[in-house]
């Protein structure tokens, strides 16, 4: 009796470490809550392979930018969070940024807040392995024109490129001298699980059919999955450790609860559906 209540605590207790160590997003170890009122500092990051002192910095409003800035700044805002209508004649489905940059990017990443964009103007221009080139941030928003939103590219002197490459600036300078800047990406799931897309067809009956649809068609307010209005297949979302890191930290929205394997089979089942096909 005594050796298996024993044998029982321990096992809870290894549970529970795997179980911290499997929900603490990697990214997330160098940067720290440090509190404060609105209006004061919030986040530290250091870096422990360096000794400079740790950079306080705080997400920034964009209804806060400077007089001069503020309209362009709020314009590509809006273009962030209602793309279809603020840029409605580059974009080919029933997509907006911020389906999948949640809070229009102006987050810091990990779990239920999408894929983060602050600090992204530091990070540009930068070698990228998919157009085996130097790419400017322009031409990587186009990318998510072209791909996610199976649309076409803004050109580089529209007032929406303006607007949106001021709002990224906007939500980027308190970090542009960060020594590194941990949110941002996906990183895939640590697990070597092989995804199965027929157990991920069961996921999806029970955790995502409820709001994505029966054929991921999507509904009010829901951004479908598959079909003529979904992401196209040369979308980073159509990739397997993109669309699996995904799920697994975001959804089900606001309720993120998925095992690895769990969002690993889904994610291969989305995938395995039909979509529309990129034209470079
Ligand atoms: C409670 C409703 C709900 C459930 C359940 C849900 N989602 Fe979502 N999902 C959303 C909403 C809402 C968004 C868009 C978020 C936004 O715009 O802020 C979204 C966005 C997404 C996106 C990115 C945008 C797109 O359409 O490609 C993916 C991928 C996704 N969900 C996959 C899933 C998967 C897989 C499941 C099941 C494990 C799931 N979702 C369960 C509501 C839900
Ligand atoms: C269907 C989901 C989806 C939609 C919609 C989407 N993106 Fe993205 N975006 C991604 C993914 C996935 C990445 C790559 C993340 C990574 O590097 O791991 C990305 C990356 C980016 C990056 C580069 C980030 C970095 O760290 O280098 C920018 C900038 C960007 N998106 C802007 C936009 C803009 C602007 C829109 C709207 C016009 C948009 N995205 C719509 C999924 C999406």
């Amino acid at each position: 009796m005594g050796k298996l209540a024993l044998f029982a605590v321990l096992a809870l207790a290894i549970a529970t470490i795997v179980w911290l160590v499997l929900n603490t997003h990697p990214k997330e170890q160098y940067v720290d809550i440090v509190g404060g009122d609105t209006g004061s500092r919030y986040y530290e990051i250091d870096d422990p392979h360096d000794d400079q002192p740790p950079l306080h910095f705080d997400l920034l409003d964009p209804e806060t930018a400077p007089e001069d800035k503020l309209n362009t700044i709020l314009y590509g805002y809006h273009i962030m969070l209602d793309t279809r209508k603020h840029a409605a004649e580059y974009v080919g489905n029933t997509l907006d940024c911020n389906c999948c940059h949640f809070n229009a990017g102006n987050t810091l990443g990990g779990k239920n807040r999408g894929i983060s964009l602050v600090g992204v103007t530091a990070m540009y221009p930068k070698f990228s392995k998919r157009d085996n080139k130097e790419i400017s941030l322009a031409d990587r928003l186009n990318n998510c024109f072209r791909r996610s939103m199976n649309g076409k590219a803004l050109p580089n002197d529209s007032l929406e490129m303006e607007a949106l490459l001021a709002y990224l600036a906007w939500i980027s300078h308190e970090v542009m001298d960060a020594p590194m800047l941990p949110w941002l990406g996906l990183e895939p799931i640590p697990s070597n699980h092989i995804p199965n897309p027929e157990e991920g067809q069961k996921v999806y009956e029970s955790c995502c059919q409820i709001c994505h649809g029966r054929n991921g068609e999507g509904g009010t307010k829901i951004p479908p999955l598959w079909g003529p209005q979904s992401f196209n297949d040369g979308a980073g979302m159509n990739t397997l450790p993109a669309l699996s890191a995904f799920v697994w930290l975001n959804m089900p929205h606001g309720q993120p609860n998925l095992t690895p394997e769990a969002a690993l089979d889904v994610a291969a089942y989305v995938i395995s559906k039909p979509r529309p096909h990129f034209n470079p």
